[in-house]
């Protein structure tokens, strides 16, 4: 099969060794900001790749725990394991659409390949959870803590238009920053910013015309079970 991705996608040096070449912005310890990093023409491809995705496990709303209030941001999923959430059993990783019953789509090649070249972690992502905030989606302070692997990072791709990150402390009431992120922006966040309370305050309209329905689609892939 061939490969879904090529050189001119990223910037120049991805996929050599290390990350210590590349343009690259250290933000506090483990967390790693590669601005741009996709090329038009990268971004261009992958989000080809996820509107596959997509229209094989369409977007849907989860629903808080316990409440089952709606999220404003709309979900789905590829590779091997997925992230929902729902009113009765809540945050968790599940095989299978839940609205589909089917198996999430594969993981594309261009996603383990950024994956290998920016984490140098060396088991492959098990979960690319995708994220569509329209209108006046965003996301509250939360950490990335379902997972049982928190030595593997969280990589995220952002794609459309700009958004508000905030990224805090290990603590809910830790100060916050905030940083901009853009489409065609990679962050890394492992090590010491693994566990980091982080979130979106609101996407900025107009920013970008990647999407053609406007909004963003952010991408983070995840480590899940142990690695043996
Ligand atoms: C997330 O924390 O799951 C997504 C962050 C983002 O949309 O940039
Ligand atoms: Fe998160």
């Amino acid at each position: 099969m061939t490969k879904d991705y090529g050189p001119d996608m990223f910037l120049q040096g991805c996929g050599s060794e290390g990350t210590t070449d590349l343009n690259h912005v250290c933000l506090p310890a483990g967390c790693t900001y590669f601005p741009r990093f996709l090329t038009e023409a990268g971004q261009i491809a992958l989000l080809a790749r996820i509107r596959q995705v997509i229209a094989e496990a369409p977007l849907y709303t989860p629903t808080m725990p316990r409440t089952g209030k709606p999220f404003s941001v709309a979900m789905t999923n590829c590779g091997p394991l997925g992230w929902v959430s729902d009113k009765e059993a809540g945050y968790r990783y599940e095989a299978l659409h839940p609205q589909t019953g089917r198996p999430w789509p594969p993981m594309p090649d261009m996603l383990d390949y950024l994956w290998a070249s920016l984490t140098g972690y060396k088991h492959k992502p098990q979960a690319c959870l995708v994220n569509f905030y329209g209108g006046k989606a965003k996301l509250g302070l939360h950490r990335d803590e379902d997972e049982e692997e928190f030595s593997a990072p969280i990589l995220s791709v952002s794609l459309g238009n700009s958004a508000i990150f905030r990224i805090g402390g290990l603590k809910r009431r830790d100060p916050t920053e905030r940083l901009e992120l853009q489409s065609g922006d990679v962050l890394v966040m492992g090590g010491a910013s693994r566990l980091r309370y982080h979130g979106i305050d609101r996407v900025l309209p107009g920013t970008s015309d990647l999407l053609e329905e406007g909004g963003r689609i952010n991408l983070t892939l995840r480590r899940v079970t142990k690695a043996e």
